[in-house]
């Protein structure tokens, strides 16, 4: 966890970080909104030849996306020893950490994640990808980046909505580690994310997903935890592309969570009472979203889940909150049952 960085002042981190590096070996990649946002607060002096700018949005998370990354780092003679600065959400520190982990073999690459999502999850761990064939993050690498910048000055600009989206996934690292934690994010206060104390927070459920990625980096096991809540949430995702209907990742992920959390009940014995407060919790938070109603279509999409190796679906089940077991296999009946209680 030494090469993630916790700090109000990203750009001053980061000019720290780089200042041996030539600024000609420096290329930043963004998409708009992180350009028109968060770049001038960067004050990195590269030249303007080495910015590459995406339009926002998944579908740019494409091997014609890298491709654009590629074609700059190339045109310029990049080195090996050239940095790939990647400034935005998940889909740009994927893409980004994608393009570097294959150009010449392997650049560095740092992350300065702009969202709440990408700075819990996806700008650390090392999973790097695009999408392919219609198939969310198909090709990838395990890359570890150089460093993490997270500096939460971002999140003020943030929606709630996808302030919400991010902190199902520290709910997920709760439920993942300790009740204090658990305890300290259901009484959080979501209106002050861009405060010190919300950076501690941050940084306490970063710790829990590194603790669990430093174990098993490349997810042979173990790390299979971190999917807590998101074998169910992506057949919710998907039922959203397929039906153009707008829900993000941390609502099908908080849903997610509710229909695995009853599954814990019955199979694992996770308390009750316990699982009923929880579940009240995340309804208050997280609008109820019209891709949960149709459970059949949910199961026939969790069947194709990458983690299946057997016939069933495969989950991560806990016995209570910070006691995981991985590939848990359940049923039609019992998975039915738990999605009619999202
Ligand atoms: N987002 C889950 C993982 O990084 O393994």
């Amino acid at each position: 966890m030494n090469n993630i960085i916790f700090t109000r002042e990203g750009g001053v981190k980061l000019n720290g970080l780089l200042k041996n590096v030539a600024s000609s070996d420096i290329y930043l990649l963004m998409d708009t909104h992180s350009r028109d946002y968060c770049m001038e607060y960067l004050q990195l002096d590269i030249p303007a030849c080495n910015r590459i700018v995406l339009m926002p949005g998944e579908h740019c998370k494409s091997l014609e996306g890298v491709k654009k990354v590629w074609q700059v780092l190339s045109d310029n003679c990049a080195r090996r020893n050239a940095v790939l600065v990647n400034l935005g959400g998940g889909v740009i520190t994927d893409m980004g950490g994608f393009a570097a982990s294959c150009f010449k073999r392997g650049i560095a690459c740092v992350n300065v994640p702009t969202t709440l999502l990408s700075q819990i999850d996806a700008s650390v761990g090392g999973k790097t990808g695009v999408n392919f064939n219609g198939l969310k993050n198909e090709i990838g690498t395990f890359s570890i980046p150089r460093y993490v910048i997270i500096d939460n000055g971002f999140l003020s600009t943030l929606s709630q909505r996808q302030v919400l989206s991010g902190f199902a996934e520290m709910l997920k690292h709760g439920l993942l580690s300790n009740v204090d934690y658990w305890n300290e994010l259901m009484s959080v206060d979501l209106s002050d994310v861009g405060g010190t104390e919300f950076l501690e927070l941050i940084r306490k459920s970063v710790a829990v997903k590194s603790a669990i990625v430093q174990e098993d980096p490349c997810e042979k096991g173990v790390r299979r935890a971190l999917n807590f809540g998101h074998t169910v949430g992506h057949a919710i995702e998907s039922v959203a592309i397929d039906d153009d209907l707008d829900i993000c990742h941390g609502d099908a992920v908080a849903y997610g969570m509710i229909a695995e959390l009853y599954l814990s009940v019955k199979k694992m014995g996770f308390d009750l009472e316990l699982y009923k407060n929880i579940r009240s919790f995340i309804r208050g938070l997280y609008p109820r979203c019209m891709g949960v109603d149709n459970p059949e279509r949910l199961y026939q999409l969790m069947l194709h889940d990458k983690k299946n190796d057997y016939p069933g679906v495969n989950f991560t089940l806990l016995q209570s909150i910070g006691k995981f077991v991985v590939n848990q296999y359940c049923v039609y009946d019992e998975i039915i049952e738990a999605l009619k209680q999202i």
